[in-house]
């Protein structure tokens, strides 16, 4: 019994960490739903193009051409700076 339950905690950290964090806290009040984008989007590299983790060179100029650029190509999502910086 305890061993299942060990093993089960053990499986839901691995998933902790294979999918990332729920909801990441960004620079000037930023709260990027990661998990939400994840179940959208179905498709990592859509912004994980080498694989999923850090993504190299993640900033100002990243966010603001794919994150916003998305949003306007999908029509969907925050465009102006105060709906993403809160
Ligand atoms: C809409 C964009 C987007 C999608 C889709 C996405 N991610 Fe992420 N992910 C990010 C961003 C942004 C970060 C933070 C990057 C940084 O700080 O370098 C991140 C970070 C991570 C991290 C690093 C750990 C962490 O929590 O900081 C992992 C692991 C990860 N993502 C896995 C995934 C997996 C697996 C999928 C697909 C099921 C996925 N991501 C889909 C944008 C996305
Ligand atoms: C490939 C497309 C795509 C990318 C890349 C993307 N988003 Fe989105 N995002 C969407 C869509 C589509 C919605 C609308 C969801 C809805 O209305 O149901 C959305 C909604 C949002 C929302 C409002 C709803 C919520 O989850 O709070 C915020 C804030 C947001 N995105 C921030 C970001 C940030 C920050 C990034 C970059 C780190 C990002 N998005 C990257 C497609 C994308
Ligand atoms: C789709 C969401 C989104 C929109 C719209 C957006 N930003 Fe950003 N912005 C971000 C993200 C995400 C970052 C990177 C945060 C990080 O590096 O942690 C960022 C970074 C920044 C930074 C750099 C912060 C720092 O300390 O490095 C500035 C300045 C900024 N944005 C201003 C603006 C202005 C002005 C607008 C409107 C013209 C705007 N942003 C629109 C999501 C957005």
């Amino acid at each position: 019994m305890k061993k299942t339950i060990v093993a089960m905690l053990a499986l839901t950290v691995f998933a902790g960490t294979a999918f990332g964090a729920d909801v990441i806290e960004m620079k000037r009040g930023v709260k990027f739903n990661h998990k939400a984008h994840q179940e959208l989007l179905k498709d990592c590299s859509k912004c994980h193009e080498k694989g999923p983790g850090k993504i190299e060179g993640f900033g100002k100029d990243w966010a603001h051409k794919n994150c916003k650029g998305c949003h306007a190509d999908m029509k969907k999502g925050p465009t102006s700076c105060k709906e993403c910086h809160k």
